[in-house]
Protein backbone atom coordinates (compact mmCIF):
# COMPACT_ATOMS: atom_id res chain seq x y z
CA UNK A 1 0.00 0.00 0.00
CA UNK A 2 1.36 3.28 -1.09
CA UNK A 3 1.05 5.83 1.52
CA UNK A 4 0.79 9.92 1.34
CA UNK A 5 3.76 9.78 3.78
CA UNK A 6 5.36 8.34 0.85
CA UNK A 7 4.22 10.54 -1.67
CA UNK A 8 5.40 13.35 0.41
CA UNK A 9 9.04 11.63 0.55
CA UNK A 10 8.94 11.31 -3.22
CA UNK A 11 8.20 15.27 -3.67
CA UNK A 12 10.53 16.10 -0.98
CA UNK A 13 13.60 14.47 -2.67
CA UNK A 14 12.64 15.53 -6.38
CA UNK A 15 15.60 16.91 -8.02
CA UNK A 16 13.12 19.11 -10.31
CA UNK A 17 10.96 20.42 -7.82
CA UNK A 18 11.72 23.62 -7.89
CA UNK A 19 11.00 23.67 -11.55
CA UNK A 20 7.49 23.76 -11.14
CA UNK A 21 7.49 27.62 -10.37
CA UNK A 22 8.87 28.70 -13.79
CA UNK A 23 5.34 27.16 -15.17
CA UNK A 24 2.03 29.41 -14.47
CA UNK A 25 -0.64 26.78 -13.54
CA UNK A 26 -4.18 27.85 -12.45
CA UNK A 27 -4.82 27.15 -9.06
CA UNK A 28 -6.61 24.13 -8.36
CA UNK A 29 -6.34 22.49 -11.20
CA UNK A 30 -3.79 19.64 -11.91
CA UNK A 31 -2.99 19.24 -15.40
CA UNK A 32 -2.50 16.33 -16.61
CA UNK A 33 -2.24 16.86 -20.04
CA UNK A 34 0.95 18.53 -21.13
CA UNK A 35 1.59 15.82 -23.13
CA UNK A 36 -0.79 17.42 -25.54
CA UNK A 37 -0.24 21.56 -24.84
CA UNK A 38 2.52 22.22 -22.19
CA UNK A 39 2.07 25.11 -19.75
CA UNK A 40 2.63 28.81 -20.05
CA UNK A 41 6.07 28.97 -18.83
CA UNK A 42 6.60 32.36 -16.91
CA UNK A 43 9.02 33.34 -19.32
CA UNK A 44 7.09 33.87 -22.25
CA UNK A 45 4.91 36.56 -21.58
CA UNK A 46 8.20 38.84 -21.17
CA UNK A 47 9.72 37.13 -24.26
CA UNK A 48 6.89 38.20 -26.19
CA UNK A 49 6.78 41.35 -24.51
CA UNK A 50 10.05 42.40 -25.79
CA UNK A 51 9.71 40.73 -29.33
CA UNK A 52 6.60 43.00 -30.27
CA UNK A 53 7.50 46.00 -27.65
CA UNK A 54 11.06 46.64 -28.68
CA UNK A 55 11.78 44.56 -31.33
CA UNK A 56 8.27 44.93 -33.93
CA UNK A 57 7.27 47.95 -32.45
CA UNK A 58 10.74 49.92 -32.80
CA UNK A 59 12.92 47.96 -34.89
CA UNK A 60 10.71 47.40 -37.35
CA UNK A 61 11.88 45.85 -40.46
CA UNK A 62 15.59 45.80 -39.38
CA UNK A 63 14.65 43.21 -36.39
CA UNK A 64 14.89 40.59 -39.65
CA UNK A 65 18.71 41.16 -39.07
CA UNK A 66 19.27 42.99 -35.64
CA UNK A 67 17.16 40.71 -33.75
CA UNK A 68 18.57 36.91 -35.88
CA UNK A 69 14.41 36.70 -36.60
CA UNK A 70 15.66 35.01 -40.46
CA UNK A 71 17.97 32.78 -38.56
CA UNK A 72 15.46 31.09 -36.07
CA UNK A 73 15.13 28.15 -38.12
CA UNK A 74 18.50 27.26 -37.16
CA UNK A 75 19.22 29.14 -34.37
CA UNK A 76 16.57 27.49 -32.48
CA UNK A 77 17.21 24.41 -34.32
CA UNK A 78 20.81 24.07 -32.65
CA UNK A 79 19.25 24.88 -29.28
CA UNK A 80 16.87 22.49 -29.58
CA UNK A 81 19.54 19.42 -30.97
CA UNK A 82 20.71 18.77 -27.73
CA UNK A 83 17.71 17.38 -25.99
CA UNK A 84 17.40 14.89 -29.44
CA UNK A 85 20.65 14.01 -29.94
CA UNK A 86 21.51 15.75 -32.91
CA UNK A 87 24.32 17.81 -34.08
CA UNK A 88 24.60 21.45 -34.68
CA UNK A 89 23.36 22.18 -38.24
CA UNK A 90 21.10 18.62 -38.23
CA UNK A 91 17.86 20.59 -36.56
CA UNK A 92 15.58 23.15 -37.67
CA UNK A 93 12.64 24.67 -36.01
CA UNK A 94 10.00 25.39 -38.76
CA UNK A 95 6.53 24.98 -40.00
CA UNK A 96 4.37 22.26 -38.17
CA UNK A 97 4.73 18.78 -37.72
CA UNK A 98 2.53 17.48 -41.05
CA UNK A 99 4.31 19.74 -43.00
CA UNK A 100 7.69 18.68 -41.77
CA UNK A 101 6.28 15.08 -42.16
CA UNK A 102 5.55 15.95 -45.86
CA UNK A 103 8.85 17.54 -47.21
CA UNK A 104 10.79 14.34 -44.90
CA UNK A 105 9.16 11.36 -46.60
CA UNK A 106 9.29 13.04 -49.83
CA UNK A 107 13.56 13.62 -48.96
CA UNK A 108 13.49 10.15 -47.81
CA UNK A 109 11.76 8.42 -50.63
CA UNK A 110 14.25 10.46 -53.12
CA UNK A 111 16.99 8.76 -51.49
CA UNK A 112 15.86 5.03 -52.20
CA UNK A 113 14.74 6.00 -55.98
CA UNK A 114 14.62 2.03 -56.88
CA UNK A 115 12.24 1.04 -53.89
CA UNK A 116 8.96 1.81 -53.69
CA UNK A 117 7.30 0.46 -50.40
CA UNK A 118 6.67 2.30 -46.93
CA UNK A 119 6.11 0.76 -43.70
CA UNK A 120 4.04 2.89 -41.02
CA UNK A 121 1.68 1.93 -37.90
CA UNK A 122 -1.95 1.62 -38.86
CA UNK A 123 -2.47 2.74 -34.96
CA UNK A 124 0.36 5.49 -35.43
CA UNK A 125 -1.23 9.13 -34.95
CA UNK A 126 -3.75 9.62 -38.17
CA UNK A 127 -1.43 12.67 -39.29
CA UNK A 128 1.63 10.54 -40.50
CA UNK A 129 -0.98 7.87 -42.59
CA UNK A 130 -2.89 11.10 -44.15
CA UNK A 131 0.45 13.04 -45.23
CA UNK A 132 2.25 9.25 -46.38
CA UNK A 133 -1.48 8.93 -48.49
CA UNK A 134 -0.73 12.48 -50.18
CA UNK A 135 2.83 11.86 -50.56
CA UNK A 136 1.25 8.53 -52.33
CA UNK A 137 -0.44 10.81 -55.08
CA UNK A 138 2.63 11.90 -56.39
CA UNK A 139 4.57 8.97 -55.83
CA UNK A 140 2.30 6.84 -57.68
CA UNK A 141 3.97 3.46 -57.60
CA UNK A 142 4.45 3.62 -53.27
CA UNK A 143 2.84 0.70 -51.71
CA UNK A 144 2.22 1.12 -47.82
CA UNK A 145 2.57 -1.79 -45.37
CA UNK A 146 0.95 -1.12 -42.05
CA UNK A 147 1.94 -2.78 -38.73
CA UNK A 148 -1.75 -4.24 -36.85
CA UNK A 149 -3.16 -5.20 -40.31
CA UNK A 150 -3.59 -8.80 -40.33
CA UNK A 151 -1.42 -8.61 -36.75
CA UNK A 152 1.74 -7.98 -38.27
CA UNK A 153 4.43 -6.17 -36.17
CA UNK A 154 6.52 -3.46 -37.45
CA UNK A 155 9.60 -5.34 -37.68
CA UNK A 156 8.36 -7.88 -39.55
CA UNK A 157 7.36 -5.96 -42.70
CA UNK A 158 10.62 -4.30 -43.13
CA UNK A 159 12.16 -6.48 -46.19
CA UNK A 160 14.57 -5.81 -48.72
CA UNK A 161 11.49 -3.76 -51.04
CA UNK A 162 11.23 -1.15 -48.04
CA UNK A 163 12.12 2.63 -48.93
CA UNK A 164 11.72 4.10 -45.39
CA UNK A 165 9.82 3.35 -42.27
CA UNK A 166 7.81 5.77 -40.99
CA UNK A 167 7.44 5.05 -37.07
CA UNK A 168 6.28 7.12 -33.78
CA UNK A 169 8.94 7.23 -30.81
CA UNK A 170 6.67 6.84 -28.48
CA UNK A 171 2.37 6.06 -29.50
CA UNK A 172 0.18 8.70 -28.71
CA UNK A 173 -2.36 6.40 -27.49
CA UNK A 174 -1.27 3.67 -25.96
CA UNK A 175 2.54 5.72 -24.38
CA UNK A 176 4.72 2.50 -25.86
CA UNK A 177 8.12 3.37 -26.51
CA UNK A 178 10.11 1.66 -29.29
CA UNK A 179 13.31 1.18 -29.21
CA UNK A 180 15.17 4.09 -31.51
CA UNK A 181 18.33 2.15 -31.85
CA UNK A 182 17.11 -1.75 -32.28
CA UNK A 183 14.37 -0.63 -34.97
CA UNK A 184 17.16 1.79 -36.63
CA UNK A 185 19.97 -1.13 -36.78
CA UNK A 186 17.11 -3.39 -38.07
CA UNK A 187 15.89 -1.25 -41.13
CA UNK A 188 19.40 0.07 -42.13
CA UNK A 189 20.11 -3.41 -42.46
CA UNK A 190 17.30 -4.42 -44.86
CA UNK A 191 18.66 -0.92 -46.45
CA UNK A 192 15.18 1.41 -45.84
CA UNK A 193 15.38 4.35 -43.77
CA UNK A 194 13.65 5.54 -41.01
CA UNK A 195 11.83 8.65 -39.87
CA UNK A 196 11.17 9.23 -35.96
CA UNK A 197 8.09 11.11 -35.10
CA UNK A 198 9.36 12.31 -32.18
CA UNK A 199 5.94 14.29 -31.08
CA UNK A 200 5.83 12.73 -27.68
CA UNK A 201 9.25 11.51 -26.96
CA UNK A 202 10.74 15.25 -27.61
CA UNK A 203 11.64 16.99 -23.95
CA UNK A 204 10.61 14.31 -21.86
CA UNK A 205 13.32 11.99 -22.10
CA UNK A 206 17.13 11.49 -23.67
CA UNK A 207 16.85 11.11 -27.09
CA UNK A 208 20.32 9.97 -29.61
CA UNK A 209 19.02 10.66 -33.02
CA UNK A 210 22.96 10.57 -34.30
CA UNK A 211 24.05 7.84 -31.93
CA UNK A 212 21.53 5.48 -33.31
CA UNK A 213 22.39 6.44 -36.87
CA UNK A 214 18.91 7.80 -37.29
CA UNK A 215 17.96 9.63 -40.70
CA UNK A 216 14.90 11.73 -40.32
CA UNK A 217 12.73 12.32 -37.31
CA UNK A 218 9.89 15.29 -36.94
CA UNK A 219 8.20 16.57 -33.85
CA UNK A 220 6.37 19.15 -31.94
CA UNK A 221 6.97 21.61 -29.56
CA UNK A 222 4.00 22.35 -27.89
CA UNK A 223 3.75 19.41 -25.65
CA UNK A 224 6.21 18.34 -23.29
CA UNK A 225 8.29 21.46 -24.50
CA UNK A 226 6.01 23.94 -23.66
CA UNK A 227 6.31 26.32 -26.71
CA UNK A 228 2.75 26.95 -26.91
CA UNK A 229 -0.39 26.89 -29.12
CA UNK A 230 0.64 26.12 -32.55
CA UNK A 231 4.31 26.31 -32.05
CA UNK A 232 6.49 25.25 -34.75
CA UNK A 233 7.57 21.68 -35.56
CA UNK A 234 11.28 21.15 -35.61
CA UNK A 235 12.78 18.53 -38.60
CA UNK A 236 16.18 16.29 -38.42
CA UNK A 237 18.47 15.40 -41.57
CA UNK A 238 21.25 13.18 -40.37
CA UNK A 239 24.06 15.30 -41.63
CA UNK A 240 24.89 12.39 -43.95
CA UNK A 241 21.79 12.51 -45.73
CA UNK A 242 22.41 16.63 -46.58
CA UNK A 243 24.35 16.13 -50.08
CA UNK A 244 21.65 16.46 -52.75
CA UNK A 245 18.40 16.47 -50.41
CA UNK A 246 15.69 17.53 -51.81
CA UNK A 247 12.16 18.33 -51.11
CA UNK A 248 8.96 19.23 -52.96
CA UNK A 249 7.98 22.48 -51.27
CA UNK A 250 10.93 24.40 -52.39
CA UNK A 251 9.63 27.77 -51.20
CA UNK A 252 12.14 31.17 -51.50
CA UNK A 253 13.66 30.60 -47.71
CA UNK A 254 15.29 26.88 -48.68
CA UNK A 255 17.20 28.90 -51.87
CA UNK A 256 20.76 28.81 -51.62
CA UNK A 257 20.79 33.36 -51.62
CA UNK A 258 17.07 33.70 -51.48
CA UNK A 259 17.43 37.82 -51.39
CA UNK A 260 19.42 37.38 -54.84
CA UNK A 261 15.53 36.71 -56.01
CA UNK A 262 16.24 34.96 -59.12
CA UNK A 263 13.65 33.44 -60.82
CA UNK A 264 15.89 29.68 -61.24
CA UNK A 265 16.05 28.19 -58.06
CA UNK A 266 18.92 26.26 -56.15
CA UNK A 267 18.90 24.91 -53.07
CA UNK A 268 20.66 26.03 -49.98
CA UNK A 269 23.36 23.66 -48.90
CA UNK A 270 22.73 21.53 -45.76
CA UNK A 271 19.47 21.59 -43.61
CA UNK A 272 18.38 24.80 -44.97
CA UNK A 273 17.37 23.02 -48.04
CA UNK A 274 14.33 21.63 -45.83
CA UNK A 275 13.02 25.24 -45.10
CA UNK A 276 10.18 26.61 -47.52
CA UNK A 277 8.69 30.01 -46.28
CA UNK A 278 8.47 32.77 -43.77
CA UNK A 279 8.38 31.64 -40.06
CA UNK A 280 6.04 32.66 -37.25
CA UNK A 281 8.41 34.45 -35.65
CA UNK A 282 6.09 35.35 -32.28
CA UNK A 283 5.50 31.55 -31.60
CA UNK A 284 9.42 30.45 -32.52
CA UNK A 285 10.57 33.04 -29.70
CA UNK A 286 7.54 32.17 -27.28
CA UNK A 287 9.54 28.23 -27.81
CA UNK A 288 13.28 30.23 -27.46
CA UNK A 289 11.94 31.10 -23.89
CA UNK A 290 10.31 27.78 -23.13
CA UNK A 291 13.46 25.76 -24.46
CA UNK A 292 15.32 28.17 -21.30
CA UNK A 293 14.25 26.01 -18.73
CA UNK A 294 15.81 23.00 -20.52
CA UNK A 295 19.16 24.81 -19.86
CA UNK A 296 19.34 23.80 -15.97
CA UNK A 297 18.18 20.24 -16.73
CA UNK A 298 19.37 16.81 -17.42
CA UNK A 299 17.34 14.52 -19.07
CA UNK A 300 17.91 11.66 -17.52
CA UNK A 301 16.79 13.68 -14.69
CA UNK A 302 13.94 14.26 -16.11
CA UNK A 303 13.09 10.61 -17.55
CA UNK A 304 13.79 9.60 -13.91
CA UNK A 305 11.22 11.40 -12.50
CA UNK A 306 8.71 10.72 -15.43
CA UNK A 307 8.87 7.07 -15.13
CA UNK A 308 8.61 7.45 -11.52
CA UNK A 309 5.27 9.40 -11.58
CA UNK A 310 3.82 6.94 -14.23
CA UNK A 311 4.50 4.02 -11.99
CA UNK A 312 3.07 5.71 -9.29
CA UNK A 313 -0.11 6.14 -11.31
CA UNK A 314 -0.63 2.99 -12.34
CA UNK A 315 0.25 1.45 -8.86
CA UNK A 316 -2.45 3.68 -7.50
CA UNK A 317 -5.03 3.21 -10.22
CA UNK A 318 -4.61 -0.34 -9.22
CA UNK A 319 -4.88 0.13 -5.06
CA UNK A 320 -7.46 2.63 -5.02
CA UNK A 321 -9.89 2.32 -8.24
CA UNK A 322 -9.95 -1.52 -8.70
CA UNK A 323 -13.49 -3.13 -9.40
CA UNK A 324 -14.40 0.48 -11.55
CA UNK A 325 -13.52 -1.56 -15.16
CA UNK A 326 -10.25 0.61 -15.66
CA UNK A 327 -8.05 -0.86 -17.78
CA UNK A 328 -4.52 -0.14 -18.38
CA UNK A 329 -3.55 0.23 -21.90
CA UNK A 330 0.14 -0.20 -22.91
CA UNK A 331 3.11 -1.19 -20.93
CA UNK A 332 3.08 -2.16 -17.55
CA UNK A 333 6.49 -1.54 -17.42
CA UNK A 334 7.91 1.88 -17.32
CA UNK A 335 11.04 1.46 -19.10
CA UNK A 336 8.70 0.35 -22.36
CA UNK A 337 6.45 3.75 -22.26
CA UNK A 338 6.97 7.28 -22.25
CA UNK A 339 5.87 9.93 -19.98
CA UNK A 340 1.97 9.27 -20.46
CA UNK A 341 -0.50 6.71 -19.41
CA UNK A 342 -3.91 5.17 -20.71
CA UNK A 343 -6.73 3.84 -19.20
CA UNK A 344 -9.96 2.47 -21.26
CA UNK A 345 -13.44 2.36 -20.42
CA UNK A 346 -16.21 2.13 -22.21
CA UNK A 347 -17.69 5.63 -20.69
CA UNK A 348 -14.31 6.80 -21.02
CA UNK A 349 -15.67 10.09 -22.12
CA UNK A 350 -17.82 11.39 -19.77
CA UNK A 351 -15.45 9.87 -17.31
CA UNK A 352 -12.72 12.67 -18.28
CA UNK A 353 -15.22 15.33 -18.41
CA UNK A 354 -16.39 14.56 -15.02
CA UNK A 355 -12.59 14.78 -14.19
CA UNK A 356 -12.14 17.39 -15.59
CA UNK A 357 -14.75 19.29 -13.99
CA UNK A 358 -13.55 18.56 -10.88
CA UNK A 359 -10.07 20.11 -11.24
CA UNK A 360 -7.96 17.19 -13.09
CA UNK A 361 -7.39 17.63 -16.70
CA UNK A 362 -6.28 14.60 -18.68
CA UNK A 363 -7.89 13.81 -22.17
CA UNK A 364 -10.17 11.78 -24.49
CA UNK A 365 -8.63 9.70 -26.94
CA UNK A 366 -11.58 7.73 -29.03
CA UNK A 367 -13.28 5.14 -28.94
CA UNK A 368 -12.61 4.73 -25.36
CA UNK A 369 -9.10 6.19 -24.27
CA UNK A 370 -9.02 8.18 -20.89
CA UNK A 371 -4.94 9.74 -21.01
CA UNK A 372 -3.19 11.10 -18.41
CA UNK A 373 0.03 13.24 -18.69
CA UNK A 374 2.87 13.60 -16.14
CA UNK A 375 5.21 16.06 -17.23
CA UNK A 376 8.35 15.93 -15.20
CA UNK A 377 9.51 19.90 -15.25
CA UNK A 378 6.07 20.84 -13.47
CA UNK A 379 3.89 17.80 -11.97
CA UNK A 380 4.41 17.04 -8.68
CA UNK A 381 4.08 13.62 -6.85
CA UNK A 382 0.86 14.75 -4.81
CA UNK A 383 -0.64 15.37 -8.30
CA UNK A 384 -0.55 12.24 -9.06
CA UNK A 385 -2.02 11.33 -5.38
CA UNK A 386 -4.93 14.02 -5.38
CA UNK A 387 -5.80 13.20 -9.57
CA UNK A 388 -5.84 9.18 -9.00
CA UNK A 389 -8.64 10.56 -5.75
CA UNK A 390 -10.55 12.48 -7.60
CA UNK A 391 -11.34 9.82 -10.13
CA UNK A 392 -11.91 7.38 -7.72
CA UNK A 393 -14.32 9.51 -6.44
CA UNK A 394 -15.85 10.15 -9.54
CA UNK A 395 -16.18 6.16 -10.08
CA UNK A 396 -17.43 5.56 -6.32
CA UNK A 397 -20.37 8.06 -6.94
CA UNK A 398 -21.14 7.73 -10.24
CA UNK A 399 -20.75 11.19 -10.79
CA UNK A 400 -19.87 10.84 -14.42
CA UNK A 401 -23.83 9.49 -15.28
CA UNK A 402 -24.87 13.00 -14.90
CA UNK A 403 -26.03 13.70 -18.92
CA UNK A 404 -23.52 16.85 -18.86
CA UNK A 405 -20.50 15.04 -19.09
CA UNK A 406 -21.68 13.32 -22.52
CA UNK A 407 -21.68 16.94 -24.23
CA UNK A 408 -19.07 17.16 -26.81
CA UNK A 409 -16.74 19.52 -27.76
CA UNK A 410 -14.66 19.97 -31.10
CA UNK A 411 -11.40 19.10 -29.03
CA UNK A 412 -11.32 15.90 -27.07
C1 LIG B 1 2.41 11.77 -32.85
C2 LIG B 1 1.93 13.01 -33.54
N1 LIG B 1 2.34 13.27 -34.79
C3 LIG B 1 1.91 14.37 -35.44
C4 LIG B 1 1.03 15.27 -34.86
C5 LIG B 1 0.47 16.43 -35.66
O1 LIG B 1 1.17 17.56 -35.56
P1 LIG B 1 0.76 18.94 -36.24
O2 LIG B 1 -0.70 19.15 -35.98
O3 LIG B 1 1.61 19.92 -35.50
O4 LIG B 1 1.05 18.87 -37.68
C6 LIG B 1 0.63 15.05 -33.53
C7 LIG B 1 -0.27 16.01 -32.86
O5 LIG B 1 -0.67 15.89 -31.75
C8 LIG B 1 1.08 13.88 -32.87
O6 LIG B 1 0.66 13.61 -31.62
Amino acid sequence: MITSTDIAILDRDDPLAALRDRFVLPEGVIYLDGNSLGPAPRATREEITAVVEEEWAQDLIASWNKAGWFALPQSLGDRLAPLVGALPGELLVCDGVSANLFKCLHAALALRPDRHVLVAEEAGFPTDLYIASGVGQSHGDLTTRLEGRGGADLESLIDGDVAVVLVNHVDYKTGALRDMHALTRLAHGKGALVIWDLCHSAGVMPIDLAGCGADFAVGCTYKYLNGGPGAPGFLYVASSHHEGLTQPLTGWWSHADPFAFSPDYQAAPGIKAMLTGTQPILSMRALSAALDVYEDVELDVVRAKSTALTDLFVSLIRERCDGHGLTLVGPADARDRGSHVSLSHPDGFPIMQALIAHGAVGDFRAPDILRFGFAPLYIRFCDVEAAVEKLKEIMDQGTWRDPAFTRRSVVT
